[in-house]
């Protein structure tokens, strides 16, 4: 198949620069009372009304629970050799705590052998957002005991499947669980309390900071990290308002969980805006929290424009925008790593992983073709960002594309398509789009340099 958009023959990536391709669990798995699979709290949100667009829900999703083996046959087409994947804890612990379900743990072990067959390296993510319900019913994140079971469950997983996965994440986005989770209500389970989701996030920390320590101590051979979704903040004037409001923005969202991490604080200018008085750190807690990672795991899909006017000053976009309304701004990728690069650096920061990068599009399938021409020009635009960056000296190790197909997108439902392969819900047919084919030669290209 050809491409309109041409590909950019000036990137240059070197040789063993990893290509992959990224899911999570409940946005394709369905299979949701299957094997023993216990409820998590994506299922009561899903299931109750108003609170996912098209008022669908992941009980089938892809399917990919018992079609797998043929969504790893297109991975390997694609030409890449890495799948970032995420296990659903209540799968393998129906409550979130206690007994195992060896018929979930089965499942991930014939995705690893079928992985293996194809010579692609696993990159498992520990939690994308999916809580055991049992632990919801107990409070959830705000429960500082959810921590200690996120613990438990790391170190059985790294235990049973550390030798054959190349890494392992915490969690993914812990910002979202806490603001879109505890914050605002747009995603499971649905609090609307800002002060809530200032605990949840330090639970989350303190979650990943036993975790890491757990899995340690098992000595698992993956390579350990976590998942962050960051952004830059661009004050929309030079007004000393949108400058300050900028700053504000970038430190509670992006320092905010950069900093316990990396530096062992939290970041000043946050604390200074927000009562501490409301939430509980124990003193132990940053120690914990302080850990050296063996990678950072970044995704990013749009910048921050910080406006203070009333109404609110909005990007020009003049790339355009994704299906998502989120404004295409590439030079925020390349911003953002030379950024966290310059700053974390002295603080022992690991290689970085793009573990998402991708955008929605309205994509039609017709004539056994979906012409994505906006998506590849996206992704051509975007890896000339993260080459930018590593020119500039930034280590960043692999490319994850959000997302290998078409799935569940949370509170927006299936309507929203991020895919390289178009996934047709009612027969479950899966077909490449364009983009796949333009990922696939690009892959395919770096190899003779
Ligand atoms: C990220 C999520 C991922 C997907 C993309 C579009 O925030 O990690 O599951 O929904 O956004």
């Amino acid at each position: 198949m050809t491409n309109q958009v041409s590909m950019s023959t000036a990137l240059h990536f070197p040789s063993d620069f990893t290509w992959g391709v990224a899911t999570s669990a409940y946005q394709i798995e369905g299979a949701a009372a299957v094997d023993g699979r216990g409820p998590s709290i994506w299922d009561t949100f899903t299931h109750t009304a108003g609170k996912v667009i098209d008022g669908s829900n992941g009980d089938v999703a892809c399917d990919h629970y018992h079609r797998y083996a043929e969504d790893v046959e297109n991975i390997a087409a694609l030409n890449v050799s890495a799948y970032r994947f995420s296990i659903s804890w209540s799968r393998v612990q129906p409550s979130g705590h206690g007994a195992w379900n060896e018929k979930g743990f089965d499942f991930y072990s014939r995705l690893l052998d079928k992985l293996a067959e194809k010579n692609i390296a696993a990159h498992v993510t520990l939690y994308h957002w999916d809580l055991p319900q049992v632990l919801q019913d107990n409070g959830g994140w705000l429960n500082r005991d959810t921590a200690s079971h996120f613990a438990v469950y790391a170190a059985e997983v790294a235990r049973r499947f550390g030798a054959r996965v190349a890494s392992i994440a915490t969690h993914n986005e812990p910002w979202c669980t806490a603001n879109l989770g505890y914050g605002n209500g747009q995603f499971a389970p649905g609090f609307k309390d800002p002060v809530a989701a200032l605990q949840v996030s330090h639970h989350l920390l303190l979650s990943h900071g036993l975790a890491m320590t757990a899995m340690r101590a098992v000595k698992s051979p993956a390579k350990l990290g976590i998942v962050l979704n960051q952004w830059t903040a661009m004050p929309a004037t030079d007004s000393p308002a949108d400058k300050a409001e900028a700053e504000w923005e970038y430190a509670r969202s992006v320092q905010w969980f950069m900093d316990p991490i990396f530096k062992g604080s939290y970041p000043q200018i946050a604390l200074d805006r927000m009562d501490q008085s409301l939430f509980i750190v124990f003193e132990n807690d940053l120690k914990i929290i302080h850990q050296k990672l063996d990678f950072l795991g970044v995704n990013y899909y749009v910048r921050a424009f910080v406006s203070t006017e009333n109404p609110p000053r909005k990007p020009e976009g003049k790339l355009g925008f994704t299906d998502m309304g989120w404004e295409i701004y590439p030079q925020g990728l390349s911003d953002l790593l030379i950024g966290l690069h310059r700053e974390y650096q002295e603080y022992d920061l690991p290689p970085i992983y793009i573990t998402e990068n991708g955008m929605a599009s309205a994509d039609k399938l017709e004539d056994a073709k979906v012409d994505d021409q906006i998506r590849i020009e996206y992704l051509n635009r975007h890896l000339a960002a993260v080459a930018h960056a590593m020119e500039q000296g930034v280590g960043i190790r692999s490319y994850f594309y959000w997302s290998l197909m078409d799935n569940f997108e949370w509170n927006s439902g299936y309507a929203k398509r991020f895919g390289l392969i178009y996934v047709d819900y009612a027969t479950q047919q899966r077909t490449m789009k364009e983009s796949a084919y333009w990922y696939r030669d690009f892959i395919e290209a770096q190899k003779s340099f």
